[in-house]
């Protein structure tokens, strides 16, 4: 069953490009609460712990090494069906098939360096929320 929360990090490029604002502007326009949020920067550890689920991936060096990079905004989102229209909202992982008018078409550069993420299940928000806000972060 659909819960109303999911979890989202702007991701290094987008924090050093400037994005911060315009694209929590695209998230609290697009009818998303923000019921957390920090800016913070993860750890060699922290990546590969977040992203363990891709650690066989051959971009899972890649990815630990961009993602602890710099820093990060993450936050939780509250919304009805939060996790299936957030990731309508940011787009497909990759901007060169992200349609119109979603995040990754506006400030995503490749597969990799891609702007935000969005969690990609319920089970999957929470574990996500968790790991970075403790529960008296959480709104
Ligand atoms: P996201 O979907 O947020 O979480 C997994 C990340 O892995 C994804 O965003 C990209 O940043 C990265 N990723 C996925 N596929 C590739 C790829 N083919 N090459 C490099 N990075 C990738």
């Amino acid at each position: 069953m659909a819960t109303n929360r999911t979890f989202t990090m702007i991701k290094p490029d987008a924090v050093a490009n400037g994005h911060i604002g315009n694209i929590l502007a695209m998230i609290t326009n697009a009818g998303f609460k923000i019921v957390s949020l920090k800016l913070t920067q993860l750890t060699v550890a922290d990546a590969q712990a977040f992203y363990a689920v891709h650690s066989a991936r051959p971009f899972y060096g890649e990815l630990v090494e961009f993602m602890s990079r710099g820093p990060i905004v993450a936050a939780i989102l509250e919304k009805d069906n939060a996790v299936e229209d957030f990731r309508n909202l940011i787009g497909a992982t990759n901007p060169a098939d992200a349609a119109e008018g979603t995040i990754r078409k506006a400030y995503a550069t490749s597969i990799g360096e891609n702007a935000v993420h969005g969690s990609d299940s319920d089970e999957n928000a929470a574990l996500e929320g968790a790991f970075h806000f403790a529960g008296r972060e959480q709104f």
